[in-house]
């Protein structure tokens, strides 16, 4: 009885853990609550770290009698990832999160994939079933790894091109039946007897030599634009792999943080893809741009340029301002300023509302984390669904660094790339200002023919130096503000 009491504390503090996993994820479901569930699941992985210490200090585990060797690595392994993912996590500029969340998910899948090589190597997984669940964490993890540090460097611009080859998929095809092949001779070949993986350190090789150059060769040929819905895959792709490793290693905490960690990247995914209007497999075999380069039809209308100044006043004399925020917002930094402008507005007596797009920007809820970043209140958040209806009753829509989100091409241009996404009904209200530095196209790339509308005029600059602008004019009209 004495000697399952330290087990059971450990199976306590893994409980801890994952429950803080889940109650910190239930957390982040609304921005209000989100920032206390980070913090609170981020307390799970410290507990869920000092549960696997617990083993590694063998507490209550008579099969584990000796200490590990290396637990000093460890410890220095834990300091030197924390020391620079603390050091990262407040350097990183907004508009560079993407690339970040790419890279730690690579981290994850190639965690998930060192741990099937140690299984493997040192002949840990012992029988066929054991060995068959490590294979597949290791490939799964591998393809997370390599696939995801591809899609950094495309988001990150050291690859700027989608690379394709004639034939690709069905080498793509060929490289995973080989993996299959590999991984299956390995099972096969130890299944009498478990010893024999010690001698096949060449056939482990290849098998992570394949597993690494899937993720390369499937993550290559996606453009840019869909990076984003890549990563939230490579996403769910880890948690699956940490969590077929934590079975491996019969460690609970694993396991639930990665099944967590999987559902809830692929549920992203799902939702990701139906803003977009487009499937997954959409997603992993068309190209986008290349969609987007088709010869569009021409555009009625002209652009038609109008001083921050003027559009400014508009607004602080409109009874309704909708502002539509998109990625250019975040690429100016502009949250701050446009908050100023928008309390000006209020101050007047105007009615503002902000409406989000679900795939405004470069990742999900980006636009939310700048709006909350510079203090807007969430009442005065919209989603898409919420608000779509009230642009045709209001005065102004404010677009600011916005573009394919506002793209009427998506209603009713059937060869466009973003055909059937929904849009913000931007072109609905009175009067459009769009807020941009030039005739810049958006991440689909193709021209907007809302900027050419009748009702719209172009604001050109950058956003948040166009928004000091629009609040220098308001305050120079000297107006009282409305009690
Ligand atoms: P975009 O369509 O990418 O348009 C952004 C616009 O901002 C550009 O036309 C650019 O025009 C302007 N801009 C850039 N820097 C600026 C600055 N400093 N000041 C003012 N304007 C600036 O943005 P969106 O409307 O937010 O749409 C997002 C796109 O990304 C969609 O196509 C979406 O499908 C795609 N995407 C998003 C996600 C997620 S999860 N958010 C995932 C995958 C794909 P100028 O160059 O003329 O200034």
């Amino acid at each position: 009885m004495l000697t399952l009491l330290p087990q059971l504390g450990i199976g306590v503090v893994d409980l801890a853990a994952a429950f803080l996993f889940l109650y910190g994820l239930h957390r982040m479901s609304s921005p209000v609550t989100a920032p206390s569930g980070i913090f609170v699941a981020g307390i799970g992985m410290a507990v869920a770290v000092l549960a696997s210490f617990l083993y590694a200090f063998d507490v209550g585990a008579a099969a584990r009698p000796n200490l590990p060797a290396n637990l000093g690595l460890a410890v220095v392994a834990l300091a030197l990832g924390g020391g620079l993912a603390w050091w990262g996590g407040r350097k990183v500029a907004m508009t560079a999160m993407p690339q970040m969340v790419a890279i730690y998910n690579g981290m994850g899948g190639g965690a998930a994939g060192a741990i099937a090589a140690v299984e493997l190597f040192g002949n840990k997984a012992q029988g066929a079933p054991a060995l068959i669940m490590t294979l597949l964490g290791a490939l799964i993890g591998a393809v997370s790894l390599s696939g995801s540090l591809i899609a950094w460097a495309k988001l990150d611009g050291v690859i700027n091109k989608p690379v394709r080859v004639k034939g690709q998929q069905v080498f793509n095809g060929l490289v995973l039946l080989a993996t299959f092949v590999v991984g299956g001779y390995i099972v096969v070949a130890s299944a009498d007897n478990s010893a024999l993986i010690l001698t096949m350190p060449t056939w482990i090789y290849l098998f992570f030599g394949c597993a690494l150059a899937l993720g390369v060769l499937m993550t290559l040929p996606i453009g840019g634009a869909d990076m984003p819905v890549v990563i939230s895959i490579f996403n769910a792709f880890t948690g699956l792999a940490v969590g077929i490793e934590g079975y491996v290693l019969q460690n609970p905490a694993l396991m639930i943080a990665g099944m967590v960690v999987g559902a809830a990247g692929m549920l992203l995914t799902l939702l990701m893809a139906k803003a977009m209007n487009r499937s997954v497999s959409n997603v992993i075999f068309t190209n986008f741009g290349e969609v987007a380069t088709r010869k569009q039809g021409k555009i009625k209308g002209s652009l038609k340029p109008t001083q921050p100044g003027d559009a400014g006043i508009a607004m602080r004399y409109a009874a309704s301002v909708i502002i539509v925020p998109g990625y250019g917002l975040a690429v100016s930094q502009g949250q701050g300023k446009l908050y100023e402008f928008v309390k000006l507005l209020q101050a007047g007596g105007v009615s503002v509302k902000f409406a989000v797009h679900p795939v405004a920007g470069r990742m999900p809820g980006q636009m939310d984390v700048l709006l909350a970043e510079a203090g807007v209140p969430y009442d005065v958040i919209f989603q898409l669904e919420d608000i779509n209806d009230q642009f045709a009753t209001t005065d102004v829509a404010l677009v600011i660094g916005a573009n394919d989100v506002v793209n009427p091409a998506a209603r009713t241009d059937k060869s466009s790339a973003i055909y059937g996404m929904p849009i913000l009904n931007a072109d609905h209200a009175k009067q459009v200002f769009v807020i941009k530095r030039g005739e810049g196209k958006g991440y689909a790339g193709i021209v907007n023919e809302l900027f050419y509308a009748d009702n719209c005029n172009m604001v050109y600059g950058d956003a948040q130096t166009v928004l000091i602008k629009m609040s220098e004019a308001v305050r120079g009209l000297g107006l009282p503000a409305v009690a």
